[in-house]
């Protein structure tokens, strides 16, 4: 079974549902608690054991690739400043040269398009797509557990969680047989369904691991839910000719697409942090009590 080496994060979208914020930063950018939303998913996905990091960007975008970058000027500042611990901390998140690369995506023509537009860099090998609106906060990290789920079942696995039924109709939502070890088998999928014809309510969480051959199918791909390109769709046609396994992670996921989801993300990522967790949970309670 080949190793999942490589990664594709689809960063091209306007993040409308977040506008002002996103009028001039990425919303990729938006901080959460503190860092940027794409470096938590950098970090789940280093822990699953991803080499390489392929950005799908769009117009505007270009604050992404420079925060992977070295900062001559403000590394320099610290030095001269004597700023070791921040020096130090911009040095250990610095990638491996070369571990990044970028592509356009011309047009927002879809999810679907916008993995299609990494085919030449990922070649015919196995990969990784994560969307990062969606933030897991999971030990081990969501792609490392499906990565697990990956070495009993191979194929392709997309992870699932279980979300209201009124919620359904805003995600691609599978159908599946019973679960055996980590996995069970997906029998169907359907992006964005209305709530009375969604299969379950196994949302779709945008993590997949995926058989090059994706892109066969994403190449001839006509549009679907809401007149755009969809992954799921050739996922479900390429669930003809391979198996699909989803996986169930224990964790917990924030979709920071939607402005309530960001600032669930915000708390949920600030009450997590090993040295001010404690402190912010006692300042949400004064918060709270002051209402
Ligand atoms: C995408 C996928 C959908 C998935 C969702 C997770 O939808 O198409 O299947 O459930 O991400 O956030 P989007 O959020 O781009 O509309």
């Amino acid at each position: 079974m080949k190793k999942i080496r490589k990664a594709v994060l689809p960063v091209a979208g306007f993040g409308t549902r977040v506008l002002p914020a996103t009028k001039s930063l990425p919303k990729e950018m938006l901080p959460v608690f503190d860092r940027p939303a794409v470096h938590w998913v950098v970090e789940e996905a280093l822990e699953a054991g991803i080499e390489h990091f392929v950005f799908v960007t769009g117009r505007n975008k270009n604050a992404i690739e420079d925060y992977f970058d070295r900062a001559y000027e403000l590394e320099d500042s610290l030095r001269r400043a004597g700023k070791t611990t921040q020096l130090k901390m911009l040095e250990d998140m610095l990638p491996e040269a070369g571990s990044k690369s970028f592509v356009r995506q011309q047009s927002p023509l879809g999810l679907g398009h916008a993995v299609w537009c990494a085919r030449d860099i990922i070649g015919d090998e196995p990969f990784a797509v994560l969307l990062p609106d969606v933030l897991v906060q999971a030990s081990p990290s969501c792609l490392a557990q499906m990565i697990e789920g990956y070495a009993e079942v191979g194929g392709n696995v997309i992870a699932v969680d279980p979300v209201p039924m009124d919620h359904v109709s805003s995600y691609g939502v599978i159908a599946h047989g019973p679960k055996s070890g980590k996995s069970m088998p997906v029998t169907g999928m359907v992006e964005k369904p209305p709530r009375d014809q969604a299969p379950s309510n196994l949302r779709i969480t945008g993590r997949y691991i995926l058989q090059p051959q994706i892109f066969h199918y994403l190449e001839t791909q006509e549009r679907g839910a809401g007149g755009e390109i969809q992954l799921t769709d050739a996922m479900l046609r390429l669930m003809k000719d391979q198996p699909f396994h989803a996986v169930e992670f224990a964790g917990r996921d924030f979709d920071c697409g939607s402005r309530l989801g960001y600032a669930e993300a915000f708390v949920g990522y600030a009450l997590k942090d090993p040295q001010l967790g404690d402190d912010v949970r006692a300042m949400l309670e004064r918060l709270l009590a002051k209402d």
